[in-house]
């Protein structure tokens, strides 16, 4: 049987603003996308038994049709009327319901997967088409690409070519946060100042300008997220006065993270927080 070895990136919202709750309840969003080198492995192998079979090392990831893996690779056998079957083996390491994008990073290297493994020959538009029944995040990972401006829900996706390569610091708090009940708490006087936009902060990553970065970074979620999950502030609190740094959520949360100059500067910052007991990851742009 051939077998497929792929890698599943993780990624960081850089820049996050809701603009309004849409009539379909969801919302309609203005964020920048950058894939981060923290990755899963997946590995796909078709099976003569006709049958998605789910593996993983984490205990919290379902090994059902709860899993975003599933829902991708049913699409496709319902779009191709197939009946082969796949294991997929999912070596995780992006923390789970993070704010990281773990799962929708998974369904789309799964989509890319089984469309090589099956030679199904689906174009970029035809993925993409599937990528939204799954989840507004895996539009992004269909792109493959380090930077992405996000509109609509999340998966109206413009790639940007940037040469910018930045260091983070990711601090994840260990607790499950889940997108449904962030922007069920998220309030409509929460909107951002008028005059933010992430034009702007793209403006500032082709130049490479750090500090200009660090003071337009934002994430209309964080006050539904500290609402929801109050010792969230304190820690945010608490990391932002231990890197002396601004510090935002990525996503829905609860993963947490700053901008650093250089890997050396990465390292000091994980040593600081590491002493202090917070699981912290080192990453950059991918
Ligand atoms: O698209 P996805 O399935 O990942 O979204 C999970 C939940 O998060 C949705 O059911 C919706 O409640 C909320 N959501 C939203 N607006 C978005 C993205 C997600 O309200 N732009």
């Amino acid at each position: 049987m051939k077998t497929l070895s792929l890698r599943s990136p993780a990624k960081l919202n850089l820049f996050l603003k809701v603009l309004h709750k849409r009539k379909d309840g969801y919302h309609s969003l203005e964020t920048l996308f950058e894939r981060i080198d923290l990755c899963d492995h997946i590995q796909l192998t078709g099976n003569q038994e006709g049958v998605i079979r789910i593996f993983c090392d984490h205990p919290d990831v379902p090994l059902d049709s709860r899993n975003l893996v599933y829902r991708a690779v049913k699409l496709v056998q319902e779009e191709f009327g197939l009946t082969d079957g796949i294991d997929i083996q999912i070596t995780k390491r992006i923390p789970v319901a993070a704010g990281l994008g773990g799962g929708s990073s998974n369904a789309a290297t799964t989509l890319w997967g089984v469309n090589r493994l099956w030679s199904l020959h689906m174009t970029r538009k035809k993925l993409l088409a599937l990528a939204r029944k799954i989840g507004s995040d895996v539009s992004f990972f269909i792109h493959n690409c380090s930077w992405a401006e996000g509109r609509g829900r999340g998966d109206q996706i413009k790639r940007f070519i940037i040469p910018a390569r930045l260091w983070h610091i990711v601090v994840v708090p260990a607790l499950k946060v889940y997108s449904q009940e962030i922007f069920a708490a998220w309030h409509n006087e929460e909107l951002t100042k008028p005059g933010d936009d992430v034009k702007i902060f793209i403006r500032f990553l082709r130049k490479n300008n750090l500090s200009a970065m660090e003071r337009l970074l934002r994430n209309d979620l964080e006050r539904a997220i500290v609402r929801r999950h109050p010792q969230l502030l304190s820690l945010k609190q608490n990391i932002a006065h231990l890197v002396q740094k601004p510090v935002i959520f990525s996503g829905s949360g609860p993963a947490l993270f700053a901008l650093a100059p250089t890997r050396r500067e990465a390292h000091g910052l994980k040593e600081a927080l590491a002493k202090n007991g917070y699981q912290t990851f080192i990453v950059r742009t991918l």
